[in-house]
């Protein structure tokens, strides 16, 4: 079957991961790795690993519905476009992998779910510096992926955005 557009529960998925990715890297880096690690950091430990552990499933939801529905025909130059997609795929599920080893091997969630205490320093364990190497990928290659939309929304103007939000707008037309 030919589509125009994703279905919309790729839609509703596809925005509510990018709202949680987000929200993760700002608070990651700007909150979590600058706060001392007292019992204060507990709640916001918390929340991460909460809504961490919500976009490993979303990613994992989303890679399952891109192979079982119909997706919408290739735009020019989708194969860089796929190559980002999935190096981000790979980046963000690396980084719900080494955050959960870390949680482990630190004890924190037994420290934000149980009666434990956290690290002196999270630093002390590798999975914390893949996390932090990865968590910088990943926003480079948001910015890739990003830029390549503001192109075609903006410069090649074929409605590719349109494909990826709900509504009636115009939808996709591919200029061969
Ligand atoms: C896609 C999901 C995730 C993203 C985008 C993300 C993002 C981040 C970022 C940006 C940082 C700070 C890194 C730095 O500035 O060097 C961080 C730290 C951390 N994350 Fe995640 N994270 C994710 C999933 C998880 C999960 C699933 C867990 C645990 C179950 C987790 C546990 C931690 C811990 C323990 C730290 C260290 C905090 C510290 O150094 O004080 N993360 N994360």
């Amino acid at each position: 079957m030919t589509t125009f557009r994703y279905a919309t529960s790729q839609i509703l998925v596809h925005w509510v991961a990018t709202l949680a990715i987000f929200f993760l890297l700002i608070t990651g880096t700007f909150i979590l790795s600058e706060m001392p690690n007292t019992v204060e950091k507990i709640g916001n430990l918390r929340i991460h690993m909460l809504v961490g552990g919500v976009v490993g499933l979303l990613v994992l939801a989303r890679i399952w519905m891109r192979k079982s529905k119909a997706a919408p025909p290739p735009m020019p130059g989708y194969q860089l476009a796929r190559v980002v997609q999935v190096s981000l795929n790979i980046g963000l599920l690396v980084l719900v992998a080494s955050g959960t080893v870390l949680a482990i091997q630190s004890g924190t969630f037994d420290a934000v779910f149980g009666t434990g205490t956290l690290p002196a320093d999270y630093m002390d364990y590798l999975p914390r510096k893949v996390h932090g190497i990865t968590s910088k990928v990943v926003m480079a290659l948001i910015a890739l992926h990003v830029a390549g939309a503001l192109y075609h929304q903006f410069i090649a103007k074929d409605g590719l955005l349109a494909r990826m939000s709900v509504g009636r707008g115009r939808i996709s037309t591919i200029k061969r």
